[in-house]
C-alpha cells in the first residue's frame, strides 16, 4: 500500500495518518481471540490497573517470550502497516521498538496522560525523533470508551521535557508540566478524536502530543501499538537501560510479511 502525495503532505502537516477499516474483521477477531489467551499471564510483560483488570500486554510482536503471538507478529509485519511507515520514516530498514497492547477495559481502564512518546525515548537514548506509531483498533474506538486523541501538528512543537507521574495510574507514565500543557493546548488546533471501527489504524510521529481518558461505557477498548524506528536510529548506549520489552535489542530489520498472514497464522495457532 503506497502513500499518495496528499497523504504524505497530510502526514508532514498534521503529524498523522488515520486509515479506516485497514484490517478485516476476520483479521481483528483473530487478533481478539489470541490476546483473550495472553489475559493470565503473570509476566512483568502484562500490567494491571490498581482495581485488577488487565491494562497493557507488551512485546505483542516477537515469536517468543512470555506474550508471543504469531496473529500478532504477522500484524506488525504486515505490508499495511510496514509500507507506510517505511514510507513515512524515509527509511526501509526500520526494526520494532517495542510493542502493546492497551486493553482499557469497560468501566475500569484509566488514563493515559497527555506525553509525546519520544518525550522519554529520548532518555532510551534514541537520537531522532524519526519513528513512528502505527496503531489499529481491535474494538470500537468512542469517545465514550476513552479513544485516543491527537492533537494535529504537534509534532512541529519538537520535544516537550517531562516528567514522570507515578500517582496517577497503575503505570508510571511521562507527562508534561500542567502550565506548559495548558499554553500548548490552547494554542493548538483542536484534538482529534480517533475513533473508528474495529480495524481502523492511525500511523503517527513519535513527536505528536496524544492522551486520552477514563473508560466511561459497557465496552473494552482494545488497541495495539506497533513502534517502527530506522535501524540508523537505534539508541545509543545508556546506564542502566529500559529492559527488552520496551526498549528492544533486536535491531534486525524487519521485513513484510504475506498479506494473508495474519488469517494463515490465526488459524496454526487457534
Ligand atoms: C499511549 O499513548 O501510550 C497509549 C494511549 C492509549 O492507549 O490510549
Ligand atoms: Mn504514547
Amino acid at each position: 500500500m503506497e502513500l499518495s502525495d496528499d497523504q504524505q503532505r497530510g502526514f508532514r502537516e498534521n503529524g498523522f495518518l488515520i486509515f479506516p477499516n485497514l484490517f478485516g474483521e476476520a483479521e481483528t477477531e483473530a487478533l481478539r481471540a489470541d490476546l483473550g489467551r495472553m489475559r493470565d499471564i503473570e509476566s512483568d510483560h502484562v500490567v494491571r490497573e490498581r482495581t485488577g483488570g488487565l491494562r497493557t500486554v507488551f512485546r505483542v510482536h516477537e515469536n517468543d517470550g512470555p506474550t508471543q503471538s504469531e496473529p500478532f507478529h504477522a500484524l506488525s509485519r504486515s505490508p499495511r502497516l510496514l509500507k507506510p511507515a517505511t514510507q513515512v520514516l524515509g527509511d526501509d530498514d526500520v526494526y520494532i521498538y517495542h510493542s502493546k497492547v492497551n486493553t482499557k477495559v469497560a468501566i475500569e481502564g484509566t488514563v493515559w496522560l497527555w506525553h509525546q512518546d519520544y518525550g522519554y525515548w529520548y532518555w532510551d537514548g534514541v537520537p531522532t525523533s524519526n519513528m513512528v506509531t502505527s496503531m489499529v483498533l481491535l474494538d470500537e474506538a468512542t469517545e465514550l470508551n476513552g479513544c485516543l486523541y491527537i492533537v494535529p501538528g504537534s509534532h512541529e512543537l519538537g520535544r516537550l521535557e517531562p516528567y514522570a507521574d507515578e500517582e496517577t495510574t497503575s503505570y508510571k507514565q511521562w507527562t508534561i508540566e500542567r502550565e506548559r500543557l495548558v499554553k500548548v493546548l490552547k494554542e493548538s488546533p483542536a484534538p482529534v478524536p480517533i475513533v473508528g471501527g474495529p480495524g481502523t489504524a492511525v500511523v503517527f510521529h513519535a513527536n505528536v502530543l496524544h492522551a486520552s481518558g477514563h473508560n466511561l461505557s459497557p465496552r473494552d477498548r482494545w488497541q495495539v501499538y506497533f513502534v517502527y524506528n530506522p535501524v540508523a536510529n537505534k539508541p545509543t548506549e545508556v546506564v542502566n537501560p529500559r529492559p527488552d520489552y520496551v526498549r528492544s535489542v533486536n535491531f534486525e530489520p524487519i521485513r513484510p510479511m504475506d498479506d494473508g498472514a495474519i488469517l494463515a497464522h490465526a488459524a496454526t495457532s487457534a
